[in-house]
């Protein structure tokens, strides 16, 4: 079967691309791992020992980092609508997080474990990571619209299951949304920096937000 044009541009990008290399030398699943290290390495937010989720996580090249930083002290809880090969200290679960029986398995599953290692408190996480990306229709506001319900999901479940002083990273596409949720971080977080990591392709409108400093119990909404 012949391909289109685009998937024939994006194959030829892919092999050329060096992160895609990269990734493929350093044992890393996906090439985004590297807009991980990059953000972390301008804003080290994982230590030794940390509780991080990772929303959107499949293949699994941002649980790689994040656990990487947590240790075998720490942990991450990695989400994804697609089944992830395990990784050691990485807790995985297949759901769409849209589907509030999903989001309440998922926080069932974090409080489960809080209380089998006998951790306490009403909030457990220190960051919450969030690269989820709906599939792409080619309609711009139908992907920003499913984009921006992606990106005030994780903010709503940051809000919820955050420590005071805890981080919130956020993959957003800048459009139609994007200013009256930065609004509400600005309100929730100390700090919150957008970054476009080298890894992120150019002609991609999706930047991060690093949030730092989580100080509020409200959603802001
Ligand atoms: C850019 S990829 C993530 C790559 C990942 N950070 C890594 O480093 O391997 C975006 C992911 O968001 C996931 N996703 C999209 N919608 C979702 C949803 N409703 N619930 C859970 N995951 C979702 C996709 O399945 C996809 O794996």
């Amino acid at each position: 079967m012949a391909r289109s044009k685009s998937s024939s541009r994006w194959l030829r990008e892919h092999f050329q691309d060096p992160y895609v290399k990269k990734a493929h030398q350093q044992g890393y699943r996906a090439r985004s791992a590297f807009k991980l290290e990059e953000l972390l390495t301008k804003t080290p937010l994982i230590r030794s020992g940390m509780w991080v989720v990772d929303l959107g996580a499949a293949p699994g090249g941002w649980s790689q980092i994040a656990a990487r930083f947590c240790t075998a002290r720490g942990r991450v809880f990695a989400l994804d609508i697609l089944a992830m090969d395990a990784l050691e200290y990485v807790e995985n679960v297949q759901g769409d997080f849209t589907q509030p029986e999903v989001y309440e398995q998922f926080c069932a599953l974090i409080r489960e474990r809080a209380l089998a290692e006998n951790r306490t408190g009403e909030r457990l996480i220190d960051g919450v990571l969030s690269d989820m990306a709906p599939n792409m229709s080619g309609t711009l506001a139908v992907d920003q619209a499913r984009s921006m319900v992606l990106s005030e999901l994780a903010f709503q479940f940051a809000c919820e299951t955050l420590k005071t002083g805890g981080f919130w990273v956020c993959k957003i596409f800048q459009g139609e949304g994007s200013d009256a949720l930065l609004k509400q971080a600005r309100a929730a977080f100390k700090k919150v920096t957008v970054r476009k990591p080298d890894a992120s392709r150019a002609r991609s409108r999706e930047v991060y937000w690093v949030a730092e400093g989580f100080k509020s119990l409200s959603t802001g909404s």
